[in-house]
């Protein structure tokens, strides 16, 4: 948003001021048209200042549009004044309640690239324009955003499924469909981008290499299911399945970091686990496109970490007792010696590795949960919190500064989850019945688990 030099007729403040000053009720105090002074809600008065085009609408063009589209999976679209101003009492509640726009990593932990939260001022104006006059204002008066968010991918492989799938579980259905690999020689991927078919029903979407060895694995839970694709919801079913990247509404898509890339061996299938939400649009057929930007040989090859107690795996400690508001579950280790097992031998034992991305997944008990790195000689670095988890917002933060891990240094995870009766998960309708919860991957289960995007 650039709206310092713009001068309100009533005051002369730039216009966040005006906004911020406008929600903390003191604006009123300066009014010349005005003795008493206007309640926020009342419109008029000082917030006839903020317009569609000057104000508000650069802000929905870098913070609103990505989901906010016409057939976009948000509700409405917040591309013209008109679709603006006929939901400004929406708007300004879920803007100053925080709940729009969704962003779940907490600025305390880290900083990172696309952020999509609003900055004080930005929610200060959108909130004084839609509870005030709302005007759409002057067209001549509109600046770009500057941080349009353009990452540019250029897309060398599409992949889809055979047919479209309507999804027939509502609200919320997660299918896994498998997708044919037809390279002959190794290739790596190098950038990333789901192409929405039903965009308004498409919530969010993962996808994974399965190597040749677990081919035939995913195969059976293919066959066994009659329809397209096949049921599966925290993961593809095969635990080796390798995360190529993520996907979720609001993430551009793009290129991984410069000259790094994950590579996918000739036999290997790609498996894409598409969640479904159908809760604002009945269910039509979807046909995604994973998009794909592929090299023949990178500098550097990435790999995808994942971080967890393997004990919560293997042996099913993660204990989450029945009825426990507050269970934490937490693993902390220093890697170095393990590194090459634990990425395919992209990383090394007992050398330095950069973590580019972070990210986290819970189920639906899942509160809070935070990725930090502690170096040997005792600082820390938080790589990812989000304190109020929402397993539909679900993405791959990029770090603004990508983390270096030296050999000594603990990677560790912490999740918090609330297994009382308030945050059981919906299964077919109703909520689960309070009961002990460990590792797994249905919808009944719990995960805390951490992936990196790193490289050597
Ligand atoms: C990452 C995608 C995304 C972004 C970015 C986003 N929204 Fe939303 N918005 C949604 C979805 C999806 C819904 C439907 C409700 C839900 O799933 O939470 C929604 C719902 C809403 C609602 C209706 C809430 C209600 O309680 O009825 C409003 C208002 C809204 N968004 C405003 C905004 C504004 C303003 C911005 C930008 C400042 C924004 N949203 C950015 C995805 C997004």
């Amino acid at each position: 948003m650039s709206t310092d030099r713009f001068s309100s007729p009533v005051c002369s403040f730039p216009g966040w001021a005006a906004a911020l000053a406008l929600s903390a009720g003191i604006l009123a105090a300066c009014s010349s048209k005005s003795s008493a002074p206007p309640a926020p809600t009342a419109g008029g008065g000082a917030a006839a200042a903020l317009t569609w085009h000057h104000d508000v609408r650069p802000i929905a063009e870098e913070k609103c549009q990505s989901c906010h589209t016409d057939g976009g999976f948000a509700p409405f679209s917040l591309k013209t004044y008109k679709t603006a101003f006929d939901n400004r009492g929406a708007i300004a509640s879920a803007v100053e309640n925080k709940s729009m726009p969704p962003w779940p990593p907490s600025a305390a932990c880290n900083s990172y690239q696309h952020d999509r939260s609003l900055t004080d001022a930005q929610r200060a104006a959108i909130v004084a324009w839609a509870r005030g006059d709302a005007a759409e204002g002057d067209p001549s008066m509109y600046v770009a955003p500057q941080n349009a968010p353009a990452p540019a991918l250029r897309v060398d492989k599409s992949l889809a499924a055979s047919a479209a799938y309507s999804p027939v579980e509502s609200p919320d259905e997660y299918r896994c469909f498998v997708l044919d690999w037809d390279e002959t020689t190794t290739k790596y991927v190098t950038g990333l981008r789901i192409k929405p078919g039903a965009v308004a029903e498409v919530h969010h979407a993962i996808v994974f290499q399965i190597a040749p060895a677990d081919v035939a694995a995913v195969q059976a839970l293919d066959e066994k299911d009659p329809a397209l694709g096949y049921k599966c919801f925290g993961g593809t079913g095969v635990n080796t399945a390798g995360w190529i990247g993520g996907w979720a509404p609001g993430t551009a898509g793009g290129a991984f970091p410069e000259g790094s890339g994950i590579a996918v061996v000739p036999g290997s299938k790609i498996v894409v686990q598409m969640h479904y939400n159908t809760a604002n649009a009945p269910p039509s057929p979807d046909k995604s496109t994973v998009e794909l930007q592929l090299a023949d040989s990178v500098k550097t090859r990435a790999a995808v970490v994942k971080w967890a107690n393997p004990n919560w795996v293997r042996s099913h400690t993660m204990n989450i007792p029945a009825g426990d508001p507050d269970s934490t579950q937490s693993f902390a280790f220093a890697p170095a010696a393990f590194m090459g097992q634990v990425s395919d031998n992209i990383l090394q034992n007992n050398a330095p590795f950069t973590i580019w991305t972070a990210s986290l997944h819970m189920h639906a008990r899942g509160v809070k949960g935070t990725l930090t790195i502690t170096h040997a000689d005792g600082t820390k670095e938080c790589a990812l919190e989000i304190d109020d988890w929402s397993f539909h917002w679900q993405g791959a933060y990029a770090l603004k500064t990508p983390i270096v891990v030296k050999p000594g240094d603990t990677l560790g995870i912490e999740c918090h989850f609330d297994n009382s009766g308030k945050r059981q998960p919906v299964v077919n309708g109703s909520p689960a019945p309070v009961g002990p919860v460990n590792w797994g991957e249905t919808t009944e289960d719990e995960m805390c688990l951490g992936f990196f995007y790193a490289t050597p």
